[in-house]
């Protein structure tokens, strides 16, 4: 029998981490999706919180937010392709939930990819406006109050 061990879910932790955080969003955005390398860095990075979920010292996903008054921004939502489907971004959006808590923000907005809407609605996000296109990919606003 295989045993898997649990991952946690934190804020990352140190240069090595935060250089494997950007690999799996390279690997995620650039490789997978096709969004240019200059557009998957876009200059927010150093002002921003990053979460991961680690596994035994791998980073199986990752995501940012960045804070603007009592808004956060929430994105870079990634998730190693062989990890999906097993709750990894459910558990970051948590995370990404109480630590908006804890900076006394009042809402989490974000660009979601159409195709990963039930994703945030089920974690209790709701849509604004009509789909537009970013990076070349369709998205739609959406937003949560805390
Ligand atoms: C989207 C992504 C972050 C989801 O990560 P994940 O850890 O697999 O998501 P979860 O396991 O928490 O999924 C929870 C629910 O979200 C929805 N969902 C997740 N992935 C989905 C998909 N590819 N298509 C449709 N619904 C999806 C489902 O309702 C799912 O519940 P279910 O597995 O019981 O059906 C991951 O597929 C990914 O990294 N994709 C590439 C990058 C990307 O698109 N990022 C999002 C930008 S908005």
């Amino acid at each position: 029998m295989t045993v898997v061990s649990p991952y946690e879910v934190r804020r990352a932790r140190g240069d090595q981490e935060y250089a494997d955080l950007l690999d799996l969003r390279y690997e995620v955005f650039c490789v997978e999706q096709g969004v240019p390398r200059h557009e998957e860095l876009d200059g927010r990075d150093h002002g921003g919180v990053h979460l991961v979920a680690v596994r035994e010292g791998e980073v199986l996903g990752t995501c940012r937010l960045v804070f603007v008054g009592t808004t956060v921004q929430f994105s870079r939502l990634a998730v190693r392709k062989s990890a999906r489907r097993r709750g990894i971004a459910t558990t970051l959006l948590e995370e990404a939930d109480a630590q908006s808590r804890a900076a006394d923000a009042r809402r989490l907005v974000l660009h979601a990819q159409t195709y990963a809407r039930e994703l945030y609605e089920r974690a209790g996000y709701r849509t604004r406006g009509r789909p537009f296109v970013e990076a070349g990919i369709e998205h739609v606003a959406m937003e949560k109050t805390l």
